[in-house]
């Protein structure tokens, strides 16, 4: 059987059937190619906060995955607006911007025509005696940068490289409805990096909503002070989202005095969140942890995360410094247990196949995920 039958014939299958994706999966060209053009393609991808352009005129730049390479985008804070354009010049194809930054026009580095931050073309020079299509004179209020799909969820800014499609707030409702009630938009970035591991991009997206794994792989790190497996909580997920929470009915409130938005037991409550493709966060009422996963190639992923801090968590530190350094330690620590596993799966997924047995019902995000990989690939 090739590896789109062994998927096809995963899709729809009941959770208590499920194993884990045919290992194929996660060495074939073809099927990255696929994932590529139809999951990163067309589904919303996170490219960074609000947070992290706070003023009108602060950009990022970012690089999307394609079937052929990569599609750079600008992600541009204009007013209260924000806005992704291609991160190429329209008068003959120059890359505009690099990095992050601020800027009030953007001027091409080839022959030098500006933009506005909304995307509008002011113009450039020596266009005296050029016109338009028309024969009209070149006139620059008809053009601009071109634009690539935005929608802005919970403070997360996500971009879709579809110009049309099923928009983001309506894909992730239920997810809101648990997530909105923490305000996570306000969190205080305090830490990012990029890093690459060996490993195929799905293998991280499992592991990081693997709830089976935490009391075995981070017993130095999150279940330091005992095993909280029986606090966790699985939800079934949806073919866009997945999630779960962790909450100890005696356990300490995460909250702030502060805090008066989160009630009862959200106040102790961790919820682990994957908008799939590659997006997945782990929502405390303290702090909040994110990666956006991409692939490069079928054993190597790209991983871009951030951490930020709750601002009343913040606001009430003697000293910040130190606990940002205390949250950070403990997300290194758990960085440093996981890498070795999730890069050893992938180095056995070139062994020769074998008998994938039965999933815990603590991996129920995974089949969701690879539900959703199956079926997206296989209709
Ligand atoms: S390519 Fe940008 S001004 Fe010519
Ligand atoms: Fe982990």
């Amino acid at each position: 059987m090739g590896i789109f039958e062994e998927l096809a014939s995963t899709a729809g299958v009941d959770f208590a059937q499920a194993r884990m994706l045919p290992v194929e999966a996660y060495r074939s060209p073809e099927v990255l190619a696929l994932e590529t053009e139809r999951l990163f393609g067309t589904d919303w991808l996170c490219v960074g906060r609000t947070a992290d352009l706070p003023e009108s005129g602060d950009y990022l730049t970012a690089e999307l995955p394609t079937v052929t390479g990569s599609r750079s985008v600008i992600v541009l804070r204009s007013g209260d607006d924000v806005q992704a354009f291609d991160n190429v010049c329209i008068h003959r194809g120059a890359r505009l911007l690099d990095g992050c930054g601020h800027t009030e026009r953007i001027t091409c580095p080839y022959h030098a025509w500006v933009y506005r931050t909304d995307g509008s073309l002011i113009g450039g020079p020596y266009m005296n005696d050029s016109v338009e299509a028309d024969g009209s004179p070149f006139d620059p209020a008809q053009h601009q940068l071109n634009t690539v799909a935005t929608e802005v969820w919970e403070g997360f800014i996500f971009v879709n490289q579809r110009s049309t499609g099923e928009p983001l707030a309506a894909a992730v409702a239920g997810l809101t409805e648990v997530v909105s009630r923490y305000q996570m938009a306000d969190y205080v970035p305090v830490f990012e990096q990029v890093d690459v591991w060996d490993t195929n991009w799905k293998l991280l997206v499992e592991n990081f909503m693997d709830a089976l794994h935490i009391f075995k792989v981070h017993s130095d790190s999150f279940a330091a002070d005992g095993d909280n497996t029986l606090d966790t909580t699985m939800y079934p997920g949806t073919s866009r989202w997945a999630h779960h929470r962790v909450h100890h009915d005696g356990g300490p409130d995460l909250a702030d005095p502060a805090n008066t938005h989160l009630t009862d037991d959200w106040r102790k409550t961790i919820v682990l969140g994957a908008v799939f493709p590659g997006f997945v966060i782990q929502l405390q009422p303290d702090w909040l942890w994110f990666l956006r996963i991409t692939p490069v190639g079928t054993g190597q992923v790209r991983v871009a995360w951030q951490v930020a801090i709750a601002p009343d968590t913040l606001a009430s530190q003697t000293n910040a410094d130190a606990y940002v350094g205390q949250v950070m330690e403990l997300i290194h620590q758990v960085n440093s247990e996981d890498k070795p596993i999730v890069e050893g799966l992938r180095a056995n997924v070139e062994r020769p196949q074998f008998d994938r047995a039965p999933l815990s019902y603590l991996e129920r995000n995974v089949y969701d995920f690879d539900q959703y990989i199956a079926t997206r690939l296989t209709n």
